[in-house]
């Protein structure tokens, strides 16, 4: 109501046109992303541990991502959802950062150019072929949070003990102690060894086909890769989304990113050994798809409470959609099983800006 008044009729035109001139800068200036954008600190290899702290999240264009560096010698590198762990040629990259003399820790800025997802990797060694990626913007499309999160109940921890069995093989006969889950059958080898075969990303699908299966020790499972670029991670029962040397610090398997390829003939194949009938829990570590239930067990106890549904409940749960108020909905996901491209924010950004212009210049008219 005052800045009506404050232009009079008596003022000169030039005066006028300044004050229009003012007007329109300070709204440019409000346009300008880094007076508005928001700062976010992302932890790279802190206490040395293969991973950015957090690995994710959602940013608005202009924010700033400082990429502050633990570990020694990680980078920062821009790929994509198709290849997370190969630099995008003219993406952002840090090159290799290490700490400086004195242990400081040195910080690295990103500024956030669009809503749309955007995935960084380290590329020191294999770590992000172990999931050491960050991801930008993954999770589109706000839906209002579900009713289903009030009544989430984390299942129960695993419970166990040590037995002992009598193992006859072949022509031998062993006494063998045991870790022994609740509901698990003594770990005596197969007669004869047999392979089981689970397909990773058939059909496009983000998922293992089948992703819950019985095998008795000697046996072995091969992952065959049938899509896109997936991997194979052991975890653990209540951290289903984090490797076991993340989480506790145990070696367990990982295949690293396996990439389909149109032009390799055969596809490619990771091949692990049951040595008992504990369960075994993974996932797939590409970006996001833990999230969305890709997540597989083998020998999990299905008639007690960590069973396999439980475990895929749990990873959807902490990582996906269940978890916050913005998700991936399966329509979103294109044929490639990616999440789609979201320009949602974009357009509304957009489409508000314009609403401001358009107010704003109405408002000058009516008032000069
Ligand atoms: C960091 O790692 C890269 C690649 O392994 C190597 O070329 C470089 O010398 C390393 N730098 C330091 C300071 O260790
Ligand atoms: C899942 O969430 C946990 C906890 O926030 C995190 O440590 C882990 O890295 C996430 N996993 C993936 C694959 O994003
Ligand atoms: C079984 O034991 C072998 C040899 O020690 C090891 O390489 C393999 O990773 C083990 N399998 C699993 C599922 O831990
Ligand atoms: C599977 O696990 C869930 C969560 O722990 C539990 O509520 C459900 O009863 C279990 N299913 C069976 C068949 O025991
Ligand atoms: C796989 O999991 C589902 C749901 O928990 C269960 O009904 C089914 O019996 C399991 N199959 C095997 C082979 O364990």
């Amino acid at each position: 109501m005052s800045t009506r008044k404050a232009p009079s009729p008596t003022i000169p035109p030039t005066t006028m046109f300044s004050t229009f001139l003012t007007f329109i800068l300070s709204v440019l200036l409000l346009q300008i992303p880094p007076s508005l954008g928001a700062t976010y600190d992302v932890d790279v290899a802190p206490g040395d541990r293969p991973v950015f702290e957090p690995n994710t999240l959602a940013a608005e264009a202009g924010d700033v991502i400082n990429f502050i560096f633990h570990g020694r010698n990680h980078t920062a590198t821009q790929s994509t959802l198709d290849s997370p762990c190969t630099a995008l040629s003219g993406g952002f990259d840090t090159g290799f950062v290490a700490l400086a003399a004195g242990g400081s820790s040195p910080v690295i800025q990103y500024r956030v150019a669009h809503t749309d997802p955007v995935v960084f990797f380290s590329s020191l060694l294999d770590h992000c072929a172990r999931g050491m990626t960050f991801t930008l913007n993954l999770r589109a499309t706000p839906t209002s949070s579900s009713s289903l999160e009030d009544a989430y109940i984390t299942p129960p921890p695993h419970h166990w003990n040590y037995a002992t069995a009598t193992v006859s093989h072949a022509a031998s006969t062993w006494t063998t102690i045991y870790k022994s889950f609740d509901g698990i059958p003594p770990p005596v080898p197969s007669d004869v060894p047999g392979d089981h075969r689970i397909l990773v990303g058939a059909n496009n699908e983000l998922e293992f086909s089948p992703s819950n299966i019985s095998a008795a020790v000697g046996d072995t499972v091969t992952f065959e890769f049938r899509s896109g670029t997936h991997s194979v991670v052991q975890s653990d029962f209540l951290t289903p989304c984090q490797s076991l040397e993340d989480s506790s610090r145990t070696p367990g398997f990982s295949s690293g990113f396996r990439p389909t390829s149109a032009s390799t003939t055969g596809f490619p194949q990771f091949q692990i050994l049951i040595n008992d009938t504990a369960p075994i829990w993974g996932f797939c570590g590409a970006p996001g798809h833990c999230g969305l239930g890709m997540v597989f067990s083998i020998n999990a106890v299905e008639s007690g409470p960590n069973n396999f549904s439980a475990f895929q409940g749990l990873a959807r749960h902490i990582n996906g959609s269940e978890n916050d108020a913005s998700v991936f909905t399966s329509s979103q996901t294109n044929t490639f099983g990616h999440p789609a491209q979201n320009n949602g924010g974009m357009e509304r950004d957009m489409s508000e800006r314009g609403m401001l212009w358009l107010g704003l210049l109405l408002a000058w008219f009516a008032c000069c």
